[in-house]
């Protein structure tokens, strides 16, 4: 028979001892590493929320006070001239995108797959669709949320809105935000 000596023993308990204590500590910080990216992407969810409702509230707004013909600057073009500004300042990336089928401008339409998906799942009744994408080791939060026809004067200009629904999404704003 096999005698262990007292200091093997405790040798082998301490080895025992300090692999379970490096596995928890492993795992517990894997686990903060997750919560703290779940509660990073939470924060920038909530960012394109505020953003989503801060932009469709002035294309409303514009379009009620300032749009009376179809010669005045339309919502959708200073909407896409205030995006571009956003962009080139590199504060995150914003599109409006057509969900009709019928854009008045073709530069419009969803251009990857991520957004025609998107465009594609508002269509079918969602109300937000959403990825994460990770570039140049960065991760990024692309979300697409649709614009229903919100107001009678809209079909002024785009005439196919009016075989729409009350409610149904005639287009989209999609975002990339950077995940800080
Ligand atoms: C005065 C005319 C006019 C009115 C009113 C108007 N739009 Fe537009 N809209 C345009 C023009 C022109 C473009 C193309 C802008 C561009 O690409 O530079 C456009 C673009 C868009 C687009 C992008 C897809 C496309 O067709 O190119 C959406 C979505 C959109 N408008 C939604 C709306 C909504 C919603 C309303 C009502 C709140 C509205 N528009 C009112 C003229 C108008």
């Amino acid at each position: 028979m096999m005698v262990f000596s007292k200091w093997s023993i405790c040798l082998a308990i301490l080895f025992l001892g300090c692999f379970v204590c490096s596995s928890w500590s492993v795992r517990a910080h894997e686990n903060k590493d997750r919560s703290a990216a779940e509660t990073a992407t939470e924060r920038t969810r909530d960012t394109v929320r505020m953003l989503d409702d801060v932009y469709k509230t002035a294309v409303v707004l514009i379009t009620t006070h300032y749009v009376n013909d179809e010669d005045d600057l339309p919502a959708g073009t200073a909407a896409i001239a205030l995006f571009d500004a956003v962009n080139k300042k590199g504060w995150h990336e914003v599109r409006l995108l057509d969900a009709s089928g019928e854009p008045i401008n073709d530069a419009n339409v969803a251009q990857d797959k991520f957004e025609r998906e998107g465009v594609a799942k508002l269509k079918s009744g969602k109300n937000w669709h959403e990825t994460i994408v990770t570039e140049k080791g960065k991760r990024h939060l692309r979300v697409v949320t649709p614009i229903p026809v919100v107001l009678e004067k809209c079909t002024m200009c785009h005439e196919n809105y009016k075989e729409f629904k009350q409610g149904e999404p005639i287009g989209a704003i999609s975002y990339k935000i950077p995940i800080r």
